[in-house]
């Protein structure tokens, strides 16, 4: 296993490509299911969890060919052997769900290993099953698994969601391209992945309004045919790169990044005192003095702070000027990089969902262990601050959402290894 080694007090100058949406490309393999025809997505990115899914997809019947050093994915799903998602696949990433809505609608029958928990939350699927039975599915749980029939395929209905579930609506929105008649999904989630998931859904024949606003209609159609189509840029590895100069110092232009996929996050670093400049290539981002204020923060769903970004902007907060309350709502489990950061120093306390963090003058370098994909790089950051060295542990987890961390910081000044665990 590796570690990351972070040497910090290095302010840094230069740019970084933000790459494809993880999240994006997550739902976007799975669509391949819904048609005979060849799926090609550019702009993907290179990521472990890429390749769980396309092992996935693969075990279903899938060919799913790799190009450009993985920045180009060629799936065909035209004959399918399986709708059977095991649980030794599913396991290893919750995404894998999202194949139930596309079986059901395209085999009428699929039986998808429940995720279980993760170190973040319980991470129910009962929006999910609910949706999909609306639509006419007969779900039952049975040895772990979920096992779907649509024995007279899937119809239209309203789906009502008591919360905007990112997974769920995607589920719910790629089966209702295939159902009998017109759906609507109501609180529907409104990230900027759905709306990258629509429109490449409308780009095969699928007839779709609304993606983007909470209140999507779908009307089904007989058949889906192929295309190809470009991943969104990744709002999240763009909001993380955003923060290295804001903590270590120095200025960044993050390639490809848009304010509108940013800007609650973007509202905020603006009230810590951070210069946002839009360029013709991204966004430019530097610290205004030494140490940015401190704000308060509340996840929520999108349009509002995303809770991927709570990590990172904690580990910022670490060293602003003055006290900052930070308040989780999306997910139970979601502050263990707190004691992390504390043992770099920082001054956290945690109760229940929020987080106060008082602003230290300066962390130092320490032994940290990554616990889930979003906490590693956060403590990677907070190296960047710290005296001295910083070693994170079980960086595994980052490998899943960010490629090449080391690289992309090394180019821009850090003092950052990989070297393998002791
Ligand atoms: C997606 O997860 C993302 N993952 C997550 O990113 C992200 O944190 C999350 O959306 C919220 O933005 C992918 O897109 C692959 P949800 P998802 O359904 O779809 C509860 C990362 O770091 N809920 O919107 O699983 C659930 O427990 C990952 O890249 C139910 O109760 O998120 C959670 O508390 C982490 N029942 C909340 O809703 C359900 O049926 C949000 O979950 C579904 C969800």
């Amino acid at each position: 296993m590796d570690s990351i080694i972070v040497t910090g007090g290095t302010p840094l100058k230069g740019r970084i490509q933000i790459a494809g949406a993880k999240n994006a490309a997550l739902t976007l393999m799975p669509v391949t299911l819904l048609s005979e025809e060849p799926l090609t997505l550019t702009n993907a990115p290179r990521l472990s969890d890429i390749k769980t899914m396309s092992s996935l997809l693969g075990s279903l019947g899938t060919e799913v060919t790799s190009m450009q050093g993985g920045k180009v994915i060629a799936l065909s799903s035209h004959g399918l052997t399986s709708t059977h998602a095991d649980y030794e696949i599913v396991r290893k990433m919750r995404a894998s769900n999202l194949v139930l809505g596309p079986l059901l609608a395209r085999e009428g029958q699929a039986e998808v290993s429940l995720p279980g928990g993760c170190a973040i939350g319980a991470r129910p699927m009962d929006l999910h099953i609910s949706a999909l039975e609306a639509l006419g599915a007969e779900i039952e749980l049975r040895d772990g698994y979920l096992h779907a029939v649509a024995r007279k395929g899937l119809r239209g209905a309203v789906i009502k969601f008591r919360f905007a579930s990112v997974g769920a609506t995607e589920n719910a929105l790629m089966a209702a391209t295939l159902a009998k008649g017109t759906t609507v999904i109501e609180n529907a989630a409104r990230e900027p992945e759905i709306v990258d998931l629509a429109s490449c859904l409308r780009k095969m024949g699928a007839q779709i309004d609304g993606d983007g606003t909470s209140r999507i209609e779908i009307q089904g159609v007989d058949r889906l045919g192929g295309a190809t189509h470009q991943v969104v840029t990744d709002r999240i590895e763009l909001g993380t790169y955003m923060l290295a100069p804001v903590i270590a110092g120095g200025e960044v232009e993050c390639i490809g990044g848009r304010m509108s996929l940013v800007q609650a996050f973007a509202d905020k670093l603006q009230a810590a005192g951070v210069t946002i400049e839009e360029t013709a290539d991204g966004l430019k981002v530097r610290r205004n003095g030494d140490r940015p204020r401190a704000v308060d923060v509340t996840t929520e769903p999108f349009p509002g702070f995303p809770t991927d970004l709570q990590a990172q902007m904690m580990a910022m907060l670490c060293t602003a000027e003055g006290t900052s309350v930070l308040e989780e709502k999306i997910f139970e489990n979601r502050f263990m990089h707190a004691p992390e950061l504390v043992r770099m120093g920082a001054n956290i306390e945690v109760h229940g969902g929020v987080a106060t963090v008082h602003g230290v003058k300066r962390l130092k370098g320490a032994p940290v262990m990554a616990t889930d994909l979003r906490a590693s790089v956060s403590l990677i950051l907070a190296g960047l601050a710290a005296e001295g060295q910083t070693r994170v542990n079980r960086v595994y987890h980052l490998d899943r959402g960010y490629e090449h961390v080391e690289e992309k910081l090394g180019a821009v000044g850090a003092k950052i290894e990989r070297v393998k665990e002791q």
